[in-house]
Order: C-alpha cells, then structure tokens, then sequence
C-alpha cells in the first residue's frame, strides 16, 4: 500500500476485530488497537489465541520499529504492567517518565518494540514473572503463553 510517498505492507491481525490490519516497513508500525504501549486492545471479535497470535505477529518486526497505536492509554496500561510485575524496574521507570509527560499534556507515543518487550505484559506472556504472576491470579498451572495471555487480558478486563 502506498500512503502519503511511505510504502507500507499491511498484515493481518484479527483479535481486536476480525478484520484488524496492522501497516507496517522497516521503521514503523501502525498497531491499531491490537498493541498499545504497554497493553493491548480488548478482544471484541475474535479469539484470545487470535490476539496472542497476532501480538506475536507484531513482535516479529524489528526492534527499532516506531509504534504508532490507536489510543493514548500507555499509563492506564503501566498500572496493570505494575500489578503484573511489581518487581520490574523498567516498568517503574516508564511511569516515572509517562506521569511527567502527560502532565505535560506530551503524547508518549510513538513507542519502540525494543521497549515494549520490557514493559508490555502481553509480550512478555513467555517470562517466568509474568507466568508466575497470571498462574497466582488464576489460582491454576497455564499450560503455555497464549494461556497467560488470555488469563491477562481477562485480568485487565475485570481489573
Ligand atoms: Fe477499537
């Protein structure tokens, strides 16, 4: 696809909705409402494994890819990263920073993947942590990280 002199290649990414497209070229992605800065969209119309695949999908593309997500919820989604990983200093970092740019009424986007497999609980759904911490709130073992997935977006939907 051709937009504005920018080549984009576009990818599938049902979940959110079943007909989800992500844009995407060596640089930057446009992640819709599948990942946001530290969270990820609610899964509407498709299946939880359809989200996590299509987060792994996303988390395929090269670290320094710049996201471009659809909504400015990056410190709603650092305080359930928080709950998820009390332990994680790159978590508390990315709210010290955030809370001082929001005040500031500056945008926290674009993020960058090299940063949200540091703090995005839901691409960090294969870290013995984040494991721990899903299977606590599930009170049960998880079998593998697209059942930590959906245990984390159920808990974050309640939550
Ligand atoms: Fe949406």
């Amino acid at each position: 696809m051709k937009c504005n002199g920018y080549i984009l290649h576009v990818l599938e990414i049902p979940g959110h909705t079943l007909d989800h497209l992500a844009y995407y070229n060596n640089a930057i992605l446009f992640s819709g409402d599948t990942l946001f800065s530290a969270g990820c969209g609610k899964v509407f119309e498709g299946t939880y494994e359809q989200m996590y695949n299509s987060l792994s999908k996303l988390s395929q593309l090269t670290d320094e890819t710049k996201i471009y997500c659809g909504h400015e919820y990056t410190l709603n989604n650092l305080q359930f990263a928080k709950k998820v990983e009390p332990d994680n200093l790159d978590i508390d970092e990315k709210i010290y920073l955030v809370t001082d740019m929001r005040k500031n009424n500056i945008p926290t986007l674009p993020s960058t993947l090299f940063i949200e497999k540091k703090i995005n609980p839901f691409l960090r759904c294969a870290i013995p942590n984040v494991i721990a911490a899903a299977e606590n709130h599930a009170e049960r073992k998880l079998a593998c990280p697209a059942e930590v997935f959906t245990c984390l977006r159920e808990w974050k939907n309640k939550g």
